[in-house]
Order: C-alpha cells, then structure tokens, then sequence
C-alpha cells in the first residue's frame, strides 16, 4: 500500500488514559478530590457511575497492555496517582503495593513495545490536602507535590524515559476555582490566579527536582501536558482581536509561556496588577520557574474556543472573573460533536503546530490527546459484534491531515496519542460518551477492539495512511 501522507521516522503512534479514569479505586491508600466528590453527591455521576471499578486497569492491566499492542500502539500514556503511590503524603513515602502495581504496568509496558509516558497529575489531588491546606492554593502543597515527584522518579526512573509534570492544568483553575465544574467548585477570581501561579510553580519545582537529581541522564526528558484550545475572533475588528488575545493569554499562554520560556505573559501580569488580583510570588520563585522549562510539549487538542468583544458589561458581583475581557462566541454553522458539545474543527492542528513552530522555539512536541467521545456505540455493533465506529476514523484522519500539513512546514511534532486506548471513565459523564480503540462492557468488564483499533494498526504499521 502506498500512503497518501506519511509521517517522520519514529513517530508515535499511541493513546493516552489517566489513573484515576481507568484502574479503580482498588487498595488506593487516599481519596483524590473526584473519589470524595463521588462518595458525597453520586448523582452528579451519569448513571451514577463513579471511579470505583472504572476499567479496571488495576486489575487486567496485563491483559490490556497486550491489547494495546495487538493494535499496534507504539507508545502509551498514564498517570500515577498521588492518591494510590504515597501512604504518607507530608513524607513522600510510598506504599508497597503501589510500588508492585506500577513497577507492573511499566514492565509490561516496555515487554509489548510501548513507550511509558508518566504523567504525575491528572486532577486527582488528595482531598486531605485540600481540606487541610487548600490544595493547590497552598505552596506547602507545591512541595508536597514536589516529594511525591520525587519519589515516582526514584523509584520508576530508570525505566520511564517521558514524564508529564501536569495534565491540563488550566482546568484545574477553570473547573475547581472558576466554572464549578470540578470539586470544591469554588468561584473565586482571586484564588484562581493564585492557583494558576502555584500550578506553574509546582510544574518548575518538579522540573528542577527531575534534573538535579539526574534522571536524564539515560536521555530522561520531562515535560507537561496542556489543553490549547486557540483562540478565534469573530472579525477582524480591533475589540474582537483583543478579547480574543486575552482569552488566548488566559487559557493556554499562561501556561505554555511559563512553560516553554520561562516567563509569564506581560498582558496578563499586568491585567492581574490592574484587577488587583495578582498572586503573591517572591523572586527566587520566578526565579526558578524562569530556569525550569520543559523538554517537550504534549498538547491535548479537543476544540478552539470562539470568542467576541464582550457585548454586556461584565457583572462582577461574583468577583474577578476572565470573562471581564472577552465573551465566548457562538459561530453559526459551526460543526459540533453533538454528544460532548464540542465543536469539530480539524485545521486548528494546523494552526496549534505552526504557533508551536513561530512563537515557540519550534520545541519538540507531541499531541498528547485528541479524539471523539459518542453516546451509544452499541448502536454500531456489526454481526461479529465489533463497533463500527467509522465515524472516528474520519475524525482521526481529518485531524492528521491538517497535522501533516503542519509537519511539513517544518512543525517539530514527534507523535499523536488519541485519547484514549480502552473507554474509560470520565469527569462526571463517566462512561456516557466512549473514546476508546477498545469497547469496555460495563457488565463483564469484556474489552472488544473497534473497527478504529484495526485502522490504527494499520496507520502504526505504515507510519502514515
Ligand atoms: C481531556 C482530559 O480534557 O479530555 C481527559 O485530559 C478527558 O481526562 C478527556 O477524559 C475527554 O473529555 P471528557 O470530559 O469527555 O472525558
């Protein structure tokens, strides 16, 4: 077969989960804030599916991994949950069990062919610490943060060769502190941007800790892993451009620029001035988020965010909010993902790579997920009982195609992980929408690869379609 696009040597081709969405809350030591949350209010849940069997990674772990390669994935992402790694979270101890489970997935892992890529969080805080501390208000949880780091790089380091330090960041500040969307759901301007600032610096202090203690040395590499969602004016007018900048300094620059240059955008520091909701900081802090950027970049790519001058003058009686200085744009005719809500815009990849390229130093990134979740798959199951879901498939290719492109014009991107391998469990719409190259019966816990799992082989095989 000829491929119509191919892509660079050694690409990955992958998928990524999370601990708390796939391994059940088997012998885990702690309560993350989504356990909690689920423990409290069940019905927030759909169908009142929460994390505790999930998919049960904890236990088929082996068996899943084997299926992963049997699809062809050459690379594999997860995370380590602080919840289940550290019995003692003040000193970083780990416990045993953990140890065992972890040392297992990377293990079998490497013996199927898979790169580990290690993420250390993926919203999953441990509720004790936002009940004692405030969670990541606190800078003493940033260095609790640090030692927990410290300990997974100990002990894994020598076979992990990518970690992430966070996983979307900035949803924890948009979901936890402004949007309510995730536990404590708090609305609190203020705390947000404090949250936003200690985020970055628990991301740095990690790095620092990463390569002061020489973990990459064998060629270890660390990074994070950021939700872009680009921003588009409605026109061209000036008042729409500059909401639209804002939002774009708001929700990805202020982290991609900490991360990649060191340094927070001017526009934004001095919004925060103005609004009087700047966060406290001391020098040798922004010191050392100024020496702590990243190796690589993953980037997580679901939808662009439209957006308006704002139109009604911003209510503050809740406080500081983004939306101050911008309103979300509801584009008609746009192209929708009716089951998540999410709009379908493929040529964003391309635009996401050549922003990487022109404004960021070109630096060596990946998508680190990017995909489609649908309600009802079991309407698609053929005779021999496999979904039929072409209607992924179409959505992979559309979204390669305009990556391609980017690659092409010299985009320095190493890899595509879809999200995710095996359906897993997600952020209260649990198991509604389903993403994965695997199919996961709820009942039985019975994992029956899709029609897109055989297409990604395919793609592995021939480095491109
Ligand atoms: C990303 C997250 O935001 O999108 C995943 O990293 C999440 O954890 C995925 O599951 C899909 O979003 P959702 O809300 O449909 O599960």
């Amino acid at each position: 077969m000829t491929n119509k696009i191919e892509f660079p040597k050694n690409f990955w081709w992958g998928s990524a989960t999370s601990g708390p969405q796939s391994e059940g809350r088997f012998n885990k030591t702690h309560n993350s804030v989504f356990d909690h949350w689920y423990d409290i209010d069940p019905d927030v849940f759909f169908n009142k599916v929460g994390p505790d069997v999930a998919s049960n990674f904890y236990n088929s772990y082996k068996e899943d991994l084997e299926i992963l390669q049997e699809i062809g994935l050459n690379s594999f992402r997860t995370s380590i949950q602080w919840t289940r790694l550290i019995k003692d979270l003040e000193t970083g101890e780990p416990d045993e069990d953990a140890i065992r489970f972890y040392n297992g997935v990377i293990d079998e892992c490497i013996k199927n062919k898979m790169i580990p890529v290690m993420n250390l969080h993926h919203f999953d805080l441990p509720v004790e610490l936002f009940d004692k501390y405030g969670g990541w208000e606190s800078k003493h949880v940033v260095d609790l943060f640090v030692k927990f780091a410290e300990t997974a790089f100990k002990l894994f380091g020598d076979r992990v060769k990518y970690w992430a330090t966070f996983n979307e960041p900035m949803v924890i500040v948009e979901g936890e502190y402004l949007y309510k969307f995730h536990y404590p759901l708090l609305q609190d301007g203020k705390k947000a941007v404090q949250v936003l600032y200690n985020v970055n610096l628990a991301s740095a202090k990690v790095i620092k800790a990463y390569k002061d203690g020489g973990y990459n040395k064998d060629g270890g590499q660390i990074g994070i892993i950021l939700n872009l969602t680009p921003s588009y004016p409605r026109s061209q007018d000036a008042d729409d451009v500059k909401a639209s900048e804002f939002a774009d300094d708001f929700f990805n620059n202020s982290f991609l620029d900490t991360a990649v240059k060191g340094e927070f955008t001017k526009n934004l520091v001095s919004t925060f001035e103005k609004d009087n909701v700047i966060w406290e900081s001391t020098d040798e802090e922004l010191q050392i988020i100024k020496k702590n950027t990243i190796d690589f970049l993953g980037v997580n790519y679901y939808q662009p965010r439209r957006v308006k001058a704002k139109e009604i003058a911003f209510d503050g009686s809740n406080g500081w909010m983004p939306d101050k200085y911008f309103d979300n744009y509801d584009m008609p005719g746009k192209r929708m993902n009716p089951y998540r809500g999410w709009e379908i815009y493929p040529e964003c990849m391309y635009d996401i790579a050549m922003n990487i390229k022109n404004n960021y130093g070109n630096i060596q990134w990946y998508i680190s997920e990017n995909g489609m979740g649908v309600e009802g798959e079991e309407r698609y199951i053929n005779k021999d009982g496999v979904i039929e879901d072409d209607y992924r498939i179409d959505f992979f290719k559309e979204h390669l195609e305009f990556l391609h492109k980017g690659i092409q014009e010299g985009s320095n991107c190493f890899g595509y992980h879809s999200w995710t391998p095996i359906d897993c469990w997600s952020w209260m719409n649990a198991y509604k929408n389903r993403y994965g190259f695997v199919a996961v019966n709820l009942e039985n816990q019975k994992k029956t690869i899709k029609k897109s799992g055989r297409w990604i082989k395919e793609v592995s095989e021939n480095n491109g379609f």
